[in-house]
């Protein structure tokens, strides 16, 4: 018989979501006439933009004409694309980001998971916690940490927590970590990171040879002008920075798939021997091996996110979500709930009532409200009494879910 990867079974049961979709299905199975609404998962729920449904349009009849059908494209992305997000996502903001340092890839989630593959087994690592869960259960399948205490901490992990108590930002680790993970607009808390908060990172990153794997998936819902959307606005962060970014939450594309990492040619690490070697090889090295590119018709689609069309439409769908997430903070503050993020990003982050735990609410809301959402705690130990609501969801149903809140909490 064949050996498993052991370190599958230290994860935890399934992954939260999967196992929130199964509460859920649970419940409407008992309880056919429900009508549930889903806050749960950050899934968008309004249509792909017009700009972008042409472009793929267009790009399908190319497919269907013998001139200029493609096959195969660059495992890297096509040129056109890489070269409309480094003018208009870095350049224009005065990050110094060339086309060939952008990969092109199916999503974040992936690519937050595969970057794995180019890193020695003996890093250390930092979450911030409450953490997407991603950057944990792939650092647990690649065997960098031992088992689970009865938190759901992994042995060999650094936690940073991230409560009301420091304004969810952490502290810099207490010993030199490897690698950081960083997600900011912060999902699960819908925090930011000021110019500030993101110097003292990279400045810490330098100083160690740490590197920063930084999460810019809700970089398009920041609405403060002084917030950086790019690790790169901060000096030296081409020294000591991967950045992921996606077209899922900004243009609709979580069910069409495309997504980019940067990976800047001055990133270094070090070889068992002590030598330095340029990350973004390893990784052009892994994609070209492992990946095959993302459709061109996709990729067209993404490309049209950069017209001026594409931008005036992801403006209009960043603006509806977010006025989602503020009709659902103000509707959560009238009903006396300490409420957090859902301004520059779509996640509220909500002080569970008192006395009761994510898990508790989760099941409180589910059963006498017919409401979904993300317990806290399943983000990690330091979420626990805190719970997410996203605002992706249609306005009729966010409108209906506030006035469920009120009716229950009120
Ligand atoms: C979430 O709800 O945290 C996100 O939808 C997960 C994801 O983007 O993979």
């Amino acid at each position: 018989m064949a050996n498993i990867n052991d370190n599958f079974l230290k994860l935890k049961a399934g992954y939260l979501f999967p196992e929130i979709g199964r509460r859920v299905n649970a419940f409407c199975d008992a309880n056919a006439d429900a009508n549930v609404i889903k806050l749960g998962i950050g899934d968008v729920t309004e249509p792909l933009p017009e700009a972008i449904r042409t472009a793929m349009h267009s790009a399908i009849d190319e497919m269907g004409q013998s001139q200029t059908f493609r096959g195969y494209g660059p495992e890297q992305g096509y040129a056109f694309l890489r070269e409309a997000i480094a003018t208009n996502d870095f350049q224009s903001r005065g990050c110094d980001i060339s086309p060939e340092e952008i990969f092109i890839s199916d999503g974040s989630k992936c690519d937050t998971g595969n970057i794995l593959d180019i890193f020695g087994p003996g890093n250390t690592v930092a979450v911030q916690d409450p953490v997407y869960p991603v950057y944990v259960d792939t650092n647990v399948m690649a065997g960098r940490t031992g088992e689970a205490d009865e938190n759901g901490r992994y042995e060999g992990l650094t936690y940073l927590p991230c409560t009301a108590d420091n304004d969810f930002t952490p502290s810099l680790p207490e010993q030199p970590v490897d690698m950081i993970y960083l997600c900011y607009p912060n999902n699960p808390t819908g925090s930011v990171a000021s110019k500030e908060t993101l110097k003292k990172w990279v400045d810490y990153a330098n100083e160690n040879g740490s590197i920063i794997l930084f999460d810019a998936a809700y970089e398009a819902f920041i609405t403060d002008d002084s917030i950086p959307h790019s690790i790169y606005e901060i000096d030296g962060a081409r020294n000591c920075a991967i950045e992921f970014r996606s077209f899922s939450k900004n243009a609709g594309f979580t069910g069409t798939r495309c997504a980019l990492t940067v990976v800047p040619k001055s990133l270094k690490g070090k070889t068992a021997n002590g030598d330095e070697q340029e990350i973004h090889a390893l990784w052009n090295r892994r994609q070209s091996t492992k990946f095959n590119g993302v459709s061109y018709i996709i990729q067209r689609g993404a490309e049209a996110a950069y017209s001026d069309a594409g931008k005036e439409q992801i403006k209009t769908l960043i603006n509806f979500y977010l006025e989602n997430a503020s009709i659902l903070s103000e509707g959560l503050q009238s009903v006396g709930i300490n409420v957090f993020g859902g301004v520059n990003a779509p996640y509220i982050w909500l002080k569970t009532p008192e006395g009761m735990k994510s898990w508790e609410f989760f099941d409180h809301l589910l059963d006498k409200a017919h409401l979904v959402g993300t317990p806290g705690s399943g983000f990690g130990a330091s979420g626990e009494g805190y719970f997410r609501l996203s605002a992706f969801n249609s306005r009729a149903n966010v409108e209906e879910a506030v006035q469920r809140l009120k009716s229950l909490m009120g």
